[in-house]
């Protein structure tokens, strides 16, 4: 039934309105914390895009650990995958031997390793030192660690691998943080995807080497081949400058 609103409606609304008004600016207020916890948006970088949509570093870090913990998924890394992924890991690492990019003294660090096969890789080639981290980690091969932030000194490796560029949410940090962990003179291998879209875990797209070549601040390309690595097509090399330039 329609009737109009008496005077005394209205002042049970303006009523309501008052004592909502402290609930209105607490609720407000935590949207600002979440606001403001929000990541500065990356460098802009010609040819690398961030995806955007992740609220806070929290939210990002939440999203990766969701693959990363997937029981479907770790019982095929586990499983299925352990000893082709080995195989072609190896592959790869052997190549990097002869080249003398890697040798059997090298400290290597594998970047976002998962379950560590291709620390497992190495150590079949013959590199006894070396260590993957992951946000899991997956003992004895991974420790945990978060590619953004290394749990590592300064120049600590030798060698350092990774295929999960992709899943940087800042490539500037994830390639600051090899170089700072990487000594003068240490090696950088990446696997990435430049003509493949990687999947919805990932946190960039990259477009081309450029954009590498432009966060490798402190190191030298040392060359870009075409491979074939579990969908990443391409390998880039880079190599710590010796003398870095003063501030
Ligand atoms: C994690 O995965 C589950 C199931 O696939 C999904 O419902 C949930 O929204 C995901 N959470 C995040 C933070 O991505
Ligand atoms: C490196 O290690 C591999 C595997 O253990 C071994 O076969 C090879 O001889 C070693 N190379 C050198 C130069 O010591």
């Amino acid at each position: 039934m329609k009737h109009p609103r008496t005077k005394s409606e209205f002042l049970i609304i303006f009523f309501l309105l008052i004592i909502s008004l402290p609930l209105f600016l607490f609720i407000s207020h935590k949207a600002a914390v979440i606001t403001s916890a929000t990541p500065p948006p990356s460098l802009p970088i010609p040819g690398l895009k961030i995806r955007p949509g992740y609220s806070s570093y929290d939210s990002y870090i939440q999203h990766q650990l969701n693959k990363t913990l997937n029981p479907k998924l770790r019982k095929i890394w586990t499983t299925r995958d352990w000893d082709r992924k080995i195989r072609v890991f190896t592959e790869f690492f052997s190549d990097l031997k002869q080249k003398g990019l890697l040798s059997n003294s090298s400290k290597a660090l594998c970047v976002g390793a998962r379950m560590g096969q291709e620390v497992e890789a190495l150590k079949r080639v013959g590199v006894s030192e070396s260590v993957g981290i992951d946000l899991v980690p997956s003992p004895p091969l991974v420790v945990r660690g978060d590619f953004h932030h290394q749990p590592f000194d300064d120049g600590a490796f030798d060698f350092e691998f990774s295929n999960v560029f992709d899943h940087a949410l800042y490539p500037e940090k994830f390639v600051g943080e090899i170089e700072r962990t990487l000594r003068a003179g240490g090696v950088c291998v990446l696997h990435v995807a430049l003509s493949t879209r990687s999947d919805k875990y990932s946190a960039n797209d990259l477009m081309s080497v450029e954009p590498l070549k432009k966060l490798f601040k402190r190191s030298e390309l040392v060359y870009v081949r075409t491979v074939d690595g579990f969908g990443l097509d391409t390998e880039v090399v880079f190599r710590k400058k010796r003398v870095t330039p003063g501030p």
